[in-house]
């Protein structure tokens, strides 16, 4: 089994080599933190987008769905605080003429003090064994409490920079840190400035007549400034919610890690809008019910957990993340966030009308607040990928590459295999998928010998094999070959359709949410 480093690095050669995902452009050499889904990336992304919707959209009586455009009215993000404060501190190495996140160059000398503590734990356990208490050696051992501090400090004070924008304080905290340019490995850096991350374009062809109009940066907005439409012609009585899923873009300077963190990249949103007074309730209602919904996917306990925000964006009253742990750590792969009434109340002052709900128990009108769940669905297709990913030494000492991603999202939910080329057998199986094909995405395939077949199968994640022999033809049965177990089964063909079914059937994961 390969280390962390390599399993990821081996994690996006296989997405490439078996058609998930692409750099965007590659014949160009590709475009930095920008991708393309291949034939089964696109396939697996749709059904993981399908089962947020389904679970959101389909499942509440009061959640419905809507499709915003990307551009939006240019107040709209004056009114969302993103053209003021949708910022990023960078800084630029003057040797190198590289530019960094003042954030990101801090957070990974802290990381590094923390890679120092983690070695110091790894070499007690060893010398201690079993009877090794990890909670109490960090409390304990003094050059683990010494790093810890270190870590403390640097917080407590970057934190205090942050909050009062004060970048010649950030600049200062990382020259007394002593952190060079990992290119230069110089200190000769620049002052820290604010740079934003939205793009923008120019609508309108006439350049007098130009105006600037941005890409979202959240599907958010787009929810948003609909909510009346939406109430109105829904005819929805609060709590009600409304769900998209879209494009979002942001000019993120450290993009790293893959898909994690991309310039062009989806988000799945929904805005719940509820009476003012009850969003601590509805707040820890959506964390419970988005952690079920990560949950019911069947991964390992202890793969999620919840980060609560310490420091609050500038909309909210409560915010937390569902963590995942990636093959690099445990990172954000959702947020939930009471907003308040911050971008309805905002867009009221912006555009002068009313955006208010008038509630027939309370016989009066308010602005509703708003609890939001946000998930990035590449950082999902991230999750489900780098958990289904499994290098295994078969008992006959052959080695083979398996994607264990949930039945019910796989690109292919099974492959319809003739054992030969001849003697009627891809008629038969052409049969078969012909029943299939209309429920499933199914793949025929008659090249090469059933074994490699198989392992390419297990490649790209699919559930179940059929596979067409001669006995077929005299008996009206298939051999069924399951992706996890490789447990072969002869089964009749009439049953071959529910068997299937069962498999890969989305409803009973939607049913263990109990909505
Ligand atoms: N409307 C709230 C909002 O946009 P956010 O925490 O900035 O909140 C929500 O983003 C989610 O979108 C994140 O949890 C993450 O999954 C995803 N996301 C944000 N930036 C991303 C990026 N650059 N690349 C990929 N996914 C991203």
């Amino acid at each position: 089994m390969s280390t962390t480093e390599d399993l990821f690095k081996n994690i996006i050669s296989h997405a490439k080599e078996y058609g998930f995902i692409f750099q965007s452009s590659e014949i160009y050499d590709g475009l930095s933190a920008v991708y393309d889904y291949g034939q089964n990336g696109a396939e697996l992304k749709k059904n993981i987008r399908d089962y947020w919707w389904k679970s959101m959209v389909q499942m509440n009586e009061n959640i419905v769905g809507i499709d915003a455009a990307i551009f939006m009215h240019p107040t709209t993000w004056k009114a969302s605080g993103h053209v003021d404060a949708f910022n990023d501190p960078l800084v630029d190495n003057k040797d190198s003429k590289k530019r960094y996140r003042a954030d990101v160059l801090i957070e990974d000398h802290v990381a590094k003090i923390e890679g120092k503590i983690n070695k110091e734990v790894e070499k007690a356990k060893t010398r201690f064994g079993d009877s090794f208490d990890e909670q109490q050696y960090r409390s304990t051992n003094a050059r683990v409490m010494e790093y810890q501090q270190k870590i403390d400090a640097i917080n407590t004070r970057f934190k205090a920079a942050l909050e009062a924008n004060d970048l010649n304080e950030v600049r200062q905290i990382i020259l007394d840190l002593e952190i060079v340019c990992p290119i230069s490995g110089t200190r000769n850096w620049t002052e820290v400035r604010q740079f934003n991350l939205m793009f923008s374009t120019q609508v309108g062809s006439v350049s007098e007549e130009a105006s600037t109009i941005y890409l979202r940066p959240e599907t958010a907005q787009g929810i948003f400034v609909n909510f009346l439409n939406v109430q109105k012609t829904g005819r929805m009585k609060i709590p009600f919610g409304i769900a998209q899923t879209g494009k979002a873009f942001r000019n993120e300077i450290v993009a790293r890690q893959f898909i994690f963190r991309m310039r062009e990249f989806e988000q799945m949103e929904m805005q719940f809008f509820i009476k003012p007074g009850t969003e601590m309730e509805w707040y820890h209602h959506w964390k419970e019910t988005r952690m079920k919904w990560h949950r019911a996917l069947g991964f390992p306990d202890g793969k999620h957990r919840f980060h609560d925000h310490l420091k609050l964006a500038h909309y909210a009253n409560a915010a937390c993340d569902i963590e995942f742990e990636f093959p690099f750590g445990f990172k954000e792969l959702e947020g939930i966030h009471s907003r308040t009434d911050f971008d309805l109340g905002n867009h009221e002052k912006f555009s002068g009308k009313k955006l208010q709900y008038f509630d027939p128990e309370l016989n009066q009108s308010y602005v509703p607040y708003v609890v939001e769940t946000s998930i990035g669905l590449d950082r999902m297709f991230l999750a489900v990928l780098s958990q289904a990913y499994a290098e295994e030494k078969l008992d006959d000492g052959t080695d083979r590459v398996v994607l264990r991603i949930p039945p019910m999202l796989a690109p292919i939910k099974c492959a319809i295999l003739p054992l030969t080329k001849k003697d009627g057998l891809p008629e038969k199986a052409r049969e078969i998928m012909d029943r299939l094909k209309f429920d499933h995405a199914c793949m025929y395939e008659e090249k090469d010998s059933i074994g490699k077949r198989y392992r390419r199968m297990d490649a790209i994640g699919t559930p179940l094999c059929i596979t067409v022999d001669h006995e077929t033809l005299t008996d009206n049965s298939v051999t069924l070959r399951d992706r996890d177990t490789m447990q072969q089964e002869r089964v009749p063909i009439d049953r071959v359709e529910q068997l299937v079914m069962d498999k890969v059937d989305m409803r009973k994961a939607l049913r263990a949410l109990g909505n």
